[in-house]
């Protein structure tokens, strides 16, 4: 049985594979509605989430499933101490797959383990986030044809973003793209990330903190949110936390064809006068949330 807990677990034909299923989705929906009937997905939120846990549910009634689950760990037994093991076991027994986020590194992981149904990893701590990424190469490849050759600007805070650490390394997997890292000094990639990814398999990337004077170079343009929650102290987050804000403006040296992406939620780092520009590709990505996550549980269910 296969779960989802590491992007890089899945090969690169693997992601060509559900992209291809995703836009099929787009196009013919009609095809897909009953694909999971009698199916049930449960969303397990051991932490807050809009994006990522409605678009699963709404992927699974799209595809005719049904589902159950929580959205935060106060509403569960994990607030009476119950282990994610037990968790995982007991909610095997009601569904035939499983989304979970957790606060803390490692915990799908874990829960993958004991599980008798695929598990989904919705986001481990400040570790990784596969299923966003998966939203990311789905737009990527819709909106640039293709990965190869892209300079993907990475902005915000690289330290703690999940979604920035699993696109490094879906990316680092595709001819000639050049990574620009962009964030203040206290929030660079982890070393792990430089070490065993970048560095490991000879990329092109720079380190700066400089977003405009990076911004002519780049194709694609991560805005990210400062990690309020995974921060020791208020402070440090008050300091960082309104490094970079995107205005159009800022805008005014980039290509035409630049696709700026945000996994979303906002706080300030894209200014609203940004969403009126045709490159502002937010909305869109969400949009294809949905449908690469109809096409991941169709091939975990192995749905025909
Ligand atoms: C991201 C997350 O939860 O990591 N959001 C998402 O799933 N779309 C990004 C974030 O919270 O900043």
């Amino acid at each position: 049985m296969k779960h989802l807990i590491d992007i890089m677990e899945m090969t690169v034909e693997e992601i060509s594979q559900l992209i291809e299923t995703a836009n099929d989705i787009i196009a013919n929906p009609e095809k897909y509605a009953q694909k999971c009937r009698g199916k049930k997905l449960a969303t397990l939120f051991f932490e807050p989430s809009t994006r990522t846990r409605l678009s699963f549910e709404a992927a699974m009634y799209e595809l005719g499933g049904n589902v159950l689950g929580f959205s935060e760990a106060q509403s569960s037994s994990a607030a009476k101490g119950e282990s994610v093991s037990d968790t995982i076991r007991t909610v095997g027994a009601y569904a035939d797959i499983i989304a979970m986020r957790h606060p803390k590194e490692g915990a799908p992981m874990v829960a993958s383990k004991k599980s008798i149904v695929p598990i989904i990893n919705a986001g481990d701590g400040g570790h990784n986030h596969p299923t966003q990424t998966l939203t990311d190469l789905l737009t990527i490849s819709r909106e640039k044809g293709g990965f190869d050759d892209l300079t993907i600007g990475l902005c915000g805070d690289l330290k703690f973003g999940r979604t920035v650490h699993s696109l490094i390394g879906a990316m680092s997997r595709y001819e000639k793209v050049k990574f620009v890292l962009i964030s203040p000094d206290e929030l660079k990639i982890p070393e792990y990330l430089k070490h065993e990814v970048l560095e490991k398999k000879h990329l092109k990337y720079v380190e700066t903190a400089d977003l405009e004077a990076a911004m002519p170079q780049l194709d694609i343009l991560y805005m990210t949110r400062v990690q309020k929650e995974r921060f020791f102290n208020e402070q440090d987050y008050m300091r960082l936390k309104d490094s970079y804000i995107l205005t159009p403006d800022k805008l005014r040296n980039a290509k035409q064809d630049l696709r700026i992406l945000h996994p979303l939620p906002r706080v300030n780092e894209i200014s609203i006068a940004v969403d009126d520009d045709p490159r502002a590709t937010y909305f869109e990505q969400v949009r294809n949330g949905k449908f690469i996550r109809m096409a991941l549980i169709l091939k975990l269910l192995e749905v025909k």
